[in-house]
């Protein structure tokens, strides 16, 4: 059984909820915050070194504990971009369990802007701890009905003047660009060093997947692996590079077989898998994404499709604020078999 993840962070950078207080501009704000490169540590453990692989993991859920892995790279510059429009609120979307949603409502309270969020589905009778702490960073919610949700209606009586808007996940072309730096960083931090032959990350809307191909320029293999069941992927983030860096590319591959039943879905595998890893490696995956990219990684290792002696590198997109939901929904579920029992 997974054991709980601890919710005590090394704190590298600075806390970004600390940040409001001291410094009211949010240019100085960011400078103030922006972070060192998180690091880029070798993968110790015998999970990929007995296939003759060395693997390196980009600790992006290190970044910070709120605005953590891609969701600062895809957000600082549409921060910056609200701020260069003068907007005084960011509104954005996502589901109750949102790792965007928590980290737009940090980013509000860090940097000062006022947050709305369009959440999918019926208000809950109980907020879970997603909803819970960016209620606390002030976000107000409007719930929307799963066709409003679907055609991204927003409540017309929603001011919108002075209102900046931030697409589901943060994945606009803003939010493709800023998932560049995942790349530059690796490569500084590498230089010198022999070159990555796969570049790993896990997807949801493509954008985090579409910053680092366009910022490869066609080197090396990514391999962008879906957290949702189907395909679709394929197209959005063809599109998105299209529309974003109006280029195409071909050195990816988008993996399908290690959704797990398809988005926030689960199996106890993937489960007693992330214990497993963390127990080896010291580090925590989330189920909804870093779980099963692994999961998949280690499962192509054994299934010999990487080349003896490759170097691969994984993007730990963080996720892990999910965790706390997880497992209150968990004891839920537990409580709820026990009293029918
Ligand atoms: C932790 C985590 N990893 C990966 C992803 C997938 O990123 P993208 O939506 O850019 O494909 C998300 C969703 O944004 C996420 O929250």
């Amino acid at each position: 059984m997974l054991q709980e993840i601890e919710f005590e962070h090394p704190f590298i950078y600075i806390n970004i909820l600390h940040i409001s207080t001291i410094m009211p501009e949010l240019s100085k704000a960011l400078q103030r915050f922006y972070p060192r490169p998180s690091p880029l540590q070798p993968l110790v453990g015998n999970f990929l070194e007995q296939y003759g692989l060395e693997v390196l993991i980009k600790r992006d859920d290190l970044i910070d504990p709120a605005l953590s892995g891609n969701k600062w790279r895809k957000l600082h510059l549409n921060l910056l971009e609200a701020d260069r429009l003068e907007a005084s609120t960011l509104l954005t979307f996502g589901g109750a369990y949102s790792n965007h949603i928590y980290a737009v409502a940090a980013a509000g309270q860090g940097f000062g802007f006022q947050t709305i969020g369009m959440i999918r589905g019926e208000q809950p009778k109980t907020f879970g701890a997603t909803l819970r702490f960016a209620e606390s960073c002030g976000m107000v919610f409007r719930f929307l009905s799963r066709t409003d949700y679907r055609n991204k209606n927003i409540p017309t009586d929603i001011d919108m003047d002075g209102t900046y808007l931030i697409p589901e996940g943060g994945t606009n072309c803003l939010g493709v660009k800023g998932c560049a730096s995942i790349v530059t960083e690796v490569q500084e931090q590498l230089s010198g060093e022999a070159a990555i032959d796969y570049w790993c990350t896990s997807s949801g809307t493509g954008g985090t997947a579409a910053g680092i191909i366009n910022q490869l320029q066609g080197q090396s293999q990514v391999l962008v692996f879906s957290s949702l069941k189907g395909d679709f992927l394929q197209g959005d983030i063809e599109q998105l590079l299209q529309k974003c860096t109006y280029t195409s590319w071909t050195n990816w591959q988008l993996m399908t077989e290690y959704h797990f039943g398809g988005y926030a879905k689960f199996k106890p595998e993937l489960i007693e898998f992330m214990d497993a890893f963390k127990k080896q490696t010291g580090i925590a995956l989330d189920p909804v994404y870093t779980g099963k990219m692994v999961y998949g990684i280690v499962d192509l290792a054994a299934k010999g499709f990487f080349k003896k002696g490759s170097r691969i590198l994984i993007v730990h997109t963080g996720g892990l604020q999910g965790m706390a939901g997880f497992y209150e929904q968990r004891k839920q579920n537990r409580n709820g078999n026990r009293n029918r029992n």
